[in-house]
């Protein structure tokens, strides 16, 4: 056996966090909110409160980040370009008047039971990353195709109002920027044990995602357009 044949491999960490959630991603792409978001049929209401959902979610992730942002391993990814809280803000504005209804008056247990388990994270900044990587790499990826699909179905201009979601002004090149964040997460000083942990987290995740839309779901006949 040559030196090469006993060298431990280790799988990239990146590599393990997209490998360990394909079934929970696949999942998120068929759950009925998601497919009929992605096929134009959810209607202001819908959308808005899919949206007042995601900013308690942003919340506890931008403020749970900033604090965690100067240590390991949560210093290599974090960047407040990539923050939406302010983006969902002025989002919810123009939804709310869309849907002729009050901002914020609609409540969601999974967003906060989300937005829990983010908060329950500050103690353990490797658990934080993987919900970081969930959301954000979620964003500049599949998220961008939804803020297109929004701009034709409701015919509204990508550069003007009610899709900041989808803007990331700083963020040029989606690509390039998600293959320096692998690379960053590639190059965190975690422990196999961390590891480990941060793809069972990446998964719950996910999970929390999934209980979020299937919240979503049980409103489908209002949302329906
Ligand atoms: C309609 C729903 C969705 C569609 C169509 C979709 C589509 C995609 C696509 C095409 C990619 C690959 C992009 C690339 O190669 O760079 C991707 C990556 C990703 N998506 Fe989704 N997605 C959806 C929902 C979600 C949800 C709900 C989440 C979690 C919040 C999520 C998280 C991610 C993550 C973390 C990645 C990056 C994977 C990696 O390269 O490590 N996606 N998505």
């Amino acid at each position: 056996m040559t030196a090469l044949d006993t060298a431990p491999t280790t799988t990239p960490l990146s590599v393990a966090m997209r490998e360990g959630s394909m079934s929970e991603h696949e999942q998120a792409e068929h759950a009925g909110f998601t497919t009929d978001l992605m096929a134009g049929k959810i209607n202001a209401l819908g959308y808005l409160h899919y949206l007042e959902g995601l900013r308690t979610v942003y919340r506890a992730l931008e403020k749970v980040g900033r604090e965690l942002a100067t240590t390991s391993p949560v210093d290599g990814i974090h960047d407040t370009q990539l923050e939406r809280s302010s983006a969902l803000d002025a989002d919810i504005d123009y939804w709310a008047a869309r849907a002729g209804v009050a901002a914020g008056s609609h409540s969601s247990p999974a967003a906060e039971a989300y937005a829990a388990r983010i908060e329950a994270t500050v103690d353990n900044p490797a658990r934080y990353a993987a919900h970081h990587y969930t959301r954000y790499l979620g964003d500049l990826s599949g998220g961008l195709a939804i803020g297109r699909i929004l701009a034709r179905t409701y015919e509204l201009d990508a550069d003007g109002e009610g899709l900041s979601f989808y803007r990331f002004e700083q963020i040029e090149k989606p690509k390039v920027y998600k293959d320096g964040y692998r690379a960053a997460l590639d190059a965190l000083p975690v422990t196999a044990e961390q590891r480990d942990e941060i793809v069972t987290e990446v998964k719950a995740a996910f999970g929390c995602n999934q209980a979020f839309f299937v919240e979503l779901g049980e409103n489908l006949a209002a949302y329906q357009r």
